[in-house]
C-alpha cells in the first residue's frame, strides 16, 4: 500500500495490516515483507528508551525515527505507506506549530501523521489535511493522555465513554482524518464505530471487526520481555532466540571456538 487513497480504498475490502516501526533494521524487513504500511509511533519512548510513557518523544525525536524507518522502507515513491506519531501535546501549540511539526515529519519522510485525540483540536486537523497533509486520528485509550485516563485501560466500556467514543470517531471524520487508530475498546464497540464511519478503522486491542489491525513490531516479533497486553500476540519467538544466540556467543568466545581461522585474517588473504 503506497497512499492514504489505497489506505480509504481498503475499507470494506480486505483487512489492512500495520506495524509500529522505530528502526532501519525494522523497516528493511518490513519492506521485504507483504505488511501493507509501517507506523513510526512515538512508542518509541517505551520501546526504545525503556520509558514509562511517552512523553519523552519529541518532533525531533520521531522525526529522527521517521528519517531511520524510510531510509529502511526504500525509494520514497515506491515505498509502503509511512505515517508519523504526532508527540505529546504536539497538536496542542496552534496552527503554526503543528504545521512546523508535520513539516520537519513529511520532509524526514513520512507520508501521513498521526494525531491522538479531537477534541480542543479539530481545527489543527483539517487544517493539516486543507494543507496537503494527511491526518490519521487515535482514539480509545490515548497514551499520551495516560494521566487523564487513569492508567493504561480499556477505553468505553459503559453507555457513557461509548457514546463519547462514536461522538470523538465522528468528529476526526468530520475533520477530515482518512482513518483512525482505535485503541483498547471493547470488540462490539469497535465494530459499532467501524459501521458508523466510512474511513478505516484500525485496531489495537479492538478486536477482530476492525478495518485493520496495529501491532508494534518488537511486540509481534516477541522481543519485549514482561507484562504483555491481553491483545499482543507473538507471531515469533525472536526474543528466545537472540537469547539462545548471545548465550552461544558467550559460550564461543569462552571456548576460543570464535572466531574461526575462516573468520580471522591472515598477513595475506
Ligand atoms: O505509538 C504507537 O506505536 C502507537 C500504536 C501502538 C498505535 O500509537
Amino acid at each position: 500500500m503506497k497512499s492514504v487513497l489505497e489506505f480509504r480504498a481498503r475499507k470494506g475490502q480486505a483487512p489492512i495490516s500495520m506495524v509500529a516501526a522505530h528502526t532501519h533494521w525494522e523497516a528493511r524487513l518490513i519492506a521485504d515483507s507483504p505488511v501493507d504500511c509501517v507506523l513510526v509511533g512515538d512508542s518509541l519512548a517505551t520501546v526504545i528508551d525503556g520509558e514509562p510513557t511517552t512523553f519523552s518523544a519529541t518532533p525531533e525525536i520521531v522525526a529522527r525515527h521517521v528519517a531511520a524507518v524510510a531510509r529502511g522502507l526504500g525509494d520514497f515513491s515506491r515505498r509502503k505507506l509511512l505515517i508519523a506519531d504526532f508527540p505529546f501535546l504536539a497538536a496542542r501549540k496552534g496552527l503554526v506549530s503543528a504545521v512546523e511539526t508535520a513539516t520537519l515529519l513529511l520532509r524526514s519522510g513520512a507520508h501521513a501523521v498521526k494525531i491522538e485525540g479531537v477534541d480542543g483540536h479539530a481545527d489543527v486537523i483539517t487544517h493539516l489535511v486543507q494543507s496537503g497533509v494527511p491526518v490519521i486520528g487515535h482514539l480509545g485509550l490515548t497514551p499520551q493522555a495516560v494521566h487523564a485516563l487513569g492508567g493504561y485501560k480499556v477505553q468505553g466500556r459503559d453507555a457513557a465513554t461509548a457514546a463519547e467514543l462514536l461522538r470523538q470517531a465522528r468528529a476526526l471524520e468530520a475533520a477530515g482524518a482518512f482513518g483512525i487508530v482505535l485503541e483498547c475498546v471493547p470488540d462490539p464497540l469497535a465494530r459499532e464505530i467501524g459501521s458508523a464511519v466510512r474511513i478505516p478503522v484500525i485496531g489495537i486491542g479492538a478486536g477482530s471487526g476492525c478495518d485493520g489491525q496495529v501491532l508494534v513490531m518488537a511486540d509481534l516479533l516477541g522481543l519485549t520481555p514482561g507484562h504483555q497486553p491481553r491483545f499482543v500476540r507473538h507471531f515469533a519467538a525472536c526474543g528466545d532466540a537472540a537469547r539462545a544466540g548471545l548465550a552461544a556467543y558467550h559460550t564461543a568466545v569462552g571456548e576460543r571456538s570464535f572466531p574461526s581461522a575462516k573468520e580471522s585474517y591472515g598477513l595475506e588473504s
